[in-house]
């Protein structure tokens, strides 16, 4: 097949088209690099199956697929927040255009969507039902709401006009590719602890939340693409941990040493964050396979050797 995925340069894209290339399909990654990078996909320049497009989806674009993995937009609150009016108009007209071209071309199109759709939940752990605790005026709504319309943009495209769809709600994910200073709690703790800077854990750290390994998401979304259930859908992984559990399994792996800060919540930030993913486990027969600590040590690996290679290069140019 040849597959479009849009924000392939980024975290999830770049390990989805890891596992469309070798599965053998034509796959065009379309990016503008506002989080993303080439580094992620520069394993398959070269590959005759392997096309990038530099594009910024907030623009139209014509092209030939039969799917389309619709994962443009920044995921991480640092980057998001950076020029929240972007951020909208990324969810909004670029979820349109996509929707317009699968309309057009006949494509089956999958959208991410994210547990922040449910905003700071009353209902937990959060089925597909739950419809939500959304401040629409908050620093976050830019992401949040822009999800929620995203999602039905894709509902009225398929009601209105059969268009094919997907809906995947993804809850935290975590692996190698994190950005280093995206601001989420993984990718802080860890280069925290490596670089012997004590982990910050935001509030007291009783707030929870799940981490999905990035392999178990992108198997998730291919199910999804791939059946025949529409969803929405929860891709997540269900074993729910206190942040300051987190910082101390990330000590234990990293630096037992490493100390541990407190300082106050951020506005609008989730209490609790779990998936039920009944729905996943029973539609798409998925659930994950990798534990915190088996990813975490893969995660703390990829992080280490960046940041050798950074540096290298730093002492390469002060040298030079
Ligand atoms: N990582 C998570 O925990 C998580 C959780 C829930 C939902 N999601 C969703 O999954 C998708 C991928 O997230 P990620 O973690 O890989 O984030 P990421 O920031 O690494 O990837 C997003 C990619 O989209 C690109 N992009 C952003 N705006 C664009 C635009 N206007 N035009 C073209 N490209 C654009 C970025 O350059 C980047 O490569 C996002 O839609 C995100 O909302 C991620």
């Amino acid at each position: 097949m040849r597959i479009l995925v849009t924000g392939g340069a980024g975290f999830i894209g770049s390990h989805l088209i890891d596992r469309l290339m070798q599965a053998g399909h034509d796959v065009i990654c379309v990016d503008n690099f506002f989080t993303g990078h080439k580094r992620n996909i520069q394993h398959w320049f070269g590959n005759p199956n392997f096309e990038l497009l530099r594009h910024d989806i907030t623009e139209p674009l014509k092209l030939e697929v039969d799917q389309i993995y619709h994962l443009a937009c920044p995921a991480s609150p640092v980057h998001y927040q950076y020029n929240p009016v972007k951020t909208i108009k990324t969810n909004v007209m670029g979820t349109l255009y996509m929707l317009g071209l699968a309309k057009r071309i006949n494509a089956r199109f999958l959208l991410a969507s994210t547990s922040e759709v449910y905003g700071d939940p009353e209902v937990h752990p959060q089925t597909e039902d739950y419809r939500g605790n959304v401040n629409p005026i908050g620093i976050r709504s830019c992401y949040d709401e822009g999800k929620r319309v995203a999602e039905t943009l894709a509902f009225d495209y398929h009601r209105q006009s059969g268009v094919d769809i997907r809906v995947a709600r993804i809850f935290n994910t975590y692996g190698p590719r994190m950005l280093e200073n995206d601001g989420r709690v993984v990718s802080n703790f860890v280069s925290q602890a490596l670089k012997g800077t004590p982990l910050t854990v935001y509030g007291d750290g009783s707030q929870t939340r799940s981490f999905c390994y990035v392999s178990d998401l992108v198997e998730g979304l291919m199910r999804l693409m791939n059946g025949d259930f529409i969803g929405p859908v929860n891709l997540g992984n269900p074993d729910e941990y206190t942040i300051l559990q987190l910082a101390q399994t990330i000590q234990k792996t990293v630096n037992p040493d490493a100390e541990v800060n407190f300082e106050p919540l951020p506005q609008d930030d989730p209490k609790r964050r779990k998936p039920d993913i009944t729905r996943a486990q029973t539609h798409l027969n998925w659930e994950p396979t990798i534990n915190l600590q088996a990813g975490l040590q893969k995660t703390v690996d990829d992080f280490r050797s960046r940041l050798q290679v950074e540096k290298r290069l730093s002492l390469e140019t002060s040298v030079s």
